[in-house]
């Protein structure tokens, strides 16, 4: 576990996978902005949070505000939007600077169930395309298969595995520690950014998995114990 307290912007910290991890970012220590298209939105969303926190010891503040807004004030920006509006989105936002991690699954539905979309011909992520969208910022992917039904519930740790990957170790350090508010234990460094377009579509497995067998499932990697 890292001492190290980050201040994270949350993109889309209204819809329950931001405001799941933001309930589990604040309850490990960071201090969190819930960012929406609409302050008063995000204020109420963050209100929420508090009383789910409960005061909980050692628990970092939680507020909201514009998107816009909530980025300028935080070094860590988590987008947590769905993948439709996702780049206009990215483009506005005054991300230079910051570290930004990607959980966007893009993902479609249909009769066969959940299945991930071809992004710039099977060339591309999400993720990829806020690097190319927001190029002074260093992107990381990360907790694109933890469940916003976990991040809500009660138990302490999720039993599953965040992978980050990215192409700047720093930055991928940054989304390694806060998966330890989620996880109990760092997240895994998985490689480089263009392996987003694996982890975003396996989100799709786990969705076929928890229609089958009736749970929420998510990853954990074996064999790292040494
Ligand atoms: N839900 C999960 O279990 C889960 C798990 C892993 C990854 N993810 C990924 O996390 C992301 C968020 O998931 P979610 O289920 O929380 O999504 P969501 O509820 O559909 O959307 C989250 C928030 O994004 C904002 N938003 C919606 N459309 C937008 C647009 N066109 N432009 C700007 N903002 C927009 C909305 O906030 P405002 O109206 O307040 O602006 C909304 O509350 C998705 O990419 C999803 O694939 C989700």
């Amino acid at each position: 576990m890292t001492d190290t307290k980050y201040t994270v912007a949350v993109i889309g910290g209204t819809g329950p996978q931001g405001k799941g991890l933001g309930y589990r970012f604040a309850k490990g220590g960071h201090d969190v902005v819930l960012g929406s298209r609409a302050a008063e939105k995000a204020e109420t969303v963050a209100e929420e949070v508090v009383e789910r926190l409960g005061g909980a010891d050692g628990a970092g503040r939680v507020g909201g505000a514009a998107n816009p807004d909530a980025v300028a004030g935080c070094d860590v920006v988590l987008l947590a939007v769905p993948y439709d509006g996702h780049d206009e989105l990215v483009a506005s936002l005054p991300l230079a600077g910051k570290t930004v991690i990607s959980c966007v699954n893009p993902l479609a539905f249909d009769k066969r169930g959940a299945h991930g979309k071809v992004i710039d011909g099977g060339e591309g992520s999400a993720a990829e395309s806020a690097q190319r969208l927001a190029p002074e910022a260093t992107v990381v992917g990360a907790f694109h298969n933890v469940s916003a039904v976990g991040l809500w519930e009660d138990a302490e740790y999720l039993d599953e595995d965040v992978i980050v990957v990215g192409d700047v170790v720093e930055a991928k350090e940054v989304a390694m520690d806060l998966a330890a508010s989620v996880t109990g234990r760092r997240g895994i460094d998985g490689g480089k950014l263009r392996l987003a377009r694996q982890l975003e579509p396996f989100t799709a497995v786990l969705i076929s998995i928890n229609r089958k067998y009736k749970v929420h499932s998510g990853l954990r990697i074996t064999g790292l114990e040494h």
